[in-house]
């Protein structure tokens, strides 16, 4: 890639300004669901997502910064989360998740870093192997506006950037919504 500074994207957590259990009702998180939280963090929309998918569900958790990772193997212990995997992997390559597992993948505030580093064609196809038939990718990214909080506004992509990423890569567009004051989710469906 170019001499361009890499987004720098481990130990940020959301969880002041995202509300998970909206998000997770937003994108229609149901019983049952396997579900990713890919580049969970701390792992706070996971643990909203482990309640709302139940015993019969799963949540994995797979991020690649381990002390976060840290924040969310502790809570899970002190919350006797049952259903709740935590993955410590670099979503730009290869796995330890079967093919055709998992019925809803979340990326939150994620994307807009693969799409900063050139990372996409790394990232992407491994969720598509990953993913259901038709299974669903919600993408929740900060819009792009001026100040804080967020990522700086040159790192920031708007629903159609992330339409346009994931329409040319295998994904169809289902909908697109507001989830909170900074931000707006994209859903897709596995073509
Ligand atoms: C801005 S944080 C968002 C964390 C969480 N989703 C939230 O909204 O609070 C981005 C997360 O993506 C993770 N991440 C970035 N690139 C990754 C990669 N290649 N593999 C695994 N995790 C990655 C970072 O470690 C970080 O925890």
């Amino acid at each position: 890639m170019s001499g361009k500074k890499l987004h720098r994207h481990g130990g940020k957590s959301s969880e002041a300004v995202l509300n998970a259990q909206r998000v997770l009702r937003s994108i229609n998180l149901c019983e049952g669901d396997v579900f990713m939280d890919a580049g969970c963090g701390d792992g706070f929309i996971s643990r909203a997502a482990s309640r709302m998918v139940g015993a019969e569900g799963e949540v994995l958790a797979v991020d690649q910064h381990s002390p976060s990772l840290d924040i969310l193997r502790e809570k899970v212990r002190e919350e006797k989360i049952k259903n709740l995997k935590v993955l410590e992997a670099d979503l730009t390559r290869k796995l330890s998740i079967p093919d055709e597992t998992v019925d809803l993948c979340l990326m939150a505030n994620v994307l807009h870093g693969f799409f900063h580093n050139e990372e996409l064609d790394q990232a992407i196809p491994e969720l598509l192997r990953i993913l259901k038939p038709g299974a669903r990718l919600a993408i929740v990214e900060f819009k792009k506006i001026e100040g804080m909080p967020g990522p700086p506004f040159a790192h920031r992509i708007t629903a159609e950037d992330v339409r346009g990423i994931l329409e040319s890569r295998g994904f169809q567009f289902q909908e697109e919504m507001e989830v909170g004051p900074y931000h707006y989710a994209v859903v897709l469906a596995k073509k």
